[in-house]
């Protein structure tokens, strides 16, 4: 394969930034192509910790081109911290991508406090952006920096959205403060912003490898998620040519990315989630904090449901199972395989939240094994019991697993079959 989309399968935080950073030694391209802050990719190597949340997870690879396609959305602010910790760099910018803006994050947080049953999102704007994007009201990166444009169009935005932010009761902005702020960062933007559908079409006609990042999971996807506990776009594979300008056919396959359990951070349903002593221990074990918010997520056993639904509507053609080191010492592990729904036994995820709600779930036995497997660096050096675990999930998924990790470092990370 030399077009592959990197997709968790998941609700977000599969490790998708270290299985990205890994492939992108080699590849030439690694394109984000949804999302904007609201993701957080924790990347290490050469003991030295990256937390990326804007950039594409291939940026700490000087040699390669790293692309943010027109399916993201962007802040300015957000993206110059980010991208003045990084030296030596190669990045294009979308400019069809979508600016965040200050009043984005406001309004986010003022439609969380309001709403009876809230979300948890990330107050970083996301939705509301998505929102003027999809309302035909959104501003797009070309416009951001040119100068009289955005002034132009921002005075509007402002005007529009202090109504809004007054109707809850909010503080108003000044859109002249944020001009002169956001104009500095508009410069430093400018020199990056190009056609990226231009540039990853003719990386494809120089027969270039591409990885398509992408962030968050399938279930929080917009369309194929646990609506409405989900982010605003989709991180299915099937939404890579829409969101970069690249057709369909030009992608050869998509690594779902899995963590060997279940998180979740936010509201909405988790069937298989797990409470008390041994969720608390697997959350301080596996370090379960959200990069972004920093707040603790919520723990399940894996969940082949989910993923089956996750391979059926994005498409996957290996796994890359995650996270595999912080099973160990957990006696008996338990898989779900089935929901049981009104009396049924059920092997799909209902479209109504209530009934999602209700969904009890059915669940395998399997041997733990108590041995360290950090330091592992090949299939047959786990334990027998690792080993089954590994491959009941591929079955259960009807997914071959390409790669494992045992350790968030680069190099605790095992391909079993080259996936290029
Ligand atoms: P992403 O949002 O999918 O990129 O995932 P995050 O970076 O938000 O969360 C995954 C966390 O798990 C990060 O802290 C990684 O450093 C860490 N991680 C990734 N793979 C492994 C692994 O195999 N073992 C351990 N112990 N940690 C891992
Ligand atoms: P990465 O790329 C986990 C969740 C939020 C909330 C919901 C909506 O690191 O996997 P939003 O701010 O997007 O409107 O929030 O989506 N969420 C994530 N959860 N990982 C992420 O990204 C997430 N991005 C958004 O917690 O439940
Ligand atoms: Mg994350």
């Amino acid at each position: 394969m030399k077009r592959i989309v990197i997709v968790g399968t998941q609700w977000g935080d599969e490790g998708k930034g270290k299985i990205t950073d890994y492939l992108a030694q080699k590849v030439d391209v690694v394109c984000r192509y949804q999302g904007g802050n609201n993701a957080g990719h924790t990347v290490i190597f050469d003991q030295k910790k990256h937390s990326l949340h804007l950039l594409p997870s291939g940026i700490l690879n000087p040699k390669i081109t790293n692309v943010m396609a027109n399916g993201m959305v962007i802040n300015p602010k957000a993206f110059v911290d980010e991208i003045k910790k990084i030296d030596d760099f190669k990045l294009a910018i979308s400019n069809r991508a979508h600016v965040v803006l200050p009043f984005h994050s406001e309004l986010d947080k003022a439609y969380e406090s309001k709403k009876e049953h809230k979300i948890g999102t990330t107050h970083k704007g996301i939705g509301p952006a998505y929102t003027d994007k999809a309302a035909r009201i959104g501003m797009r990166v070309s416009t951001f920096v040119h100068p009289e444009r955005f002034y132009e169009k921002l005075m509007k935005m402002v005007e529009q959205k202090n109504e809004e932010l007054h109707a809850f009761g909010c503080p108003l902005l000044d859109g002249q403060s944020i001009y002169d702020e956001y104009q500095a960062y508009a410069k430093v933007m400018a020199p990056y912003v190009i056609d990226t559908s231009v540039l990853l079409n003719q990386a494809i006609n120089d027969d270039q490898k591409i990885l398509f990042e992408g962030a968050q999971g399938v279930l929080l996807c917009l369309d194929h998620g646990t609506y409405p506990y989900v982010t605003s776009s989709s991180p299915t594979a099937a939404s890579v040519p829409v969101n970069t300008g690249v057709a369909p056919w030009l992608i050869d396959g998509a690594i779902g990315v899995t963590k060997a359990y279940t998180t979740r951070v936010g509201e909405g349903p988790m069937p298989s989630e797990i409470f008390g002593e041994l969720a608390h221990s697997i959350r301080i074990k596996g370090n379960e904090f959200g990069t972004t918010t920093g707040r603790p997520r919520r723990i399940g056993w894996l969940d082949t449901v989910i993923l089956r639904h996750t391979k059926r509507v994005s498409g996957l053609t290996y796994l890359a199972v995650t996270l595999l080191d912080i099973l160990s010492g957990v006696d008996t592990l338990k898989i779900v395989t089935h929901y049981e729904f009104e009396g049924e036994i059920i092997d799909y995820i209902p479209s109504d939240i209530e009934d999602f709600e209700s969904c009890k779930p059915i669940t395998i036995d399997m041997p733990g094994w108590h041995e360290d497997i950090t330091g592992v660096t090949s299939f047959d050096e786990l334990p027998d019991a690792a080993k089954h675990y590994l491959n009941q999930l591929s079955h259960l998924v009807g997914v071959e697993i390409a790669i494992f990790s045992v350790g968030p470092d680069r190099n605790q990370t095992i391909s079993m079959k080259d996936v290029f």
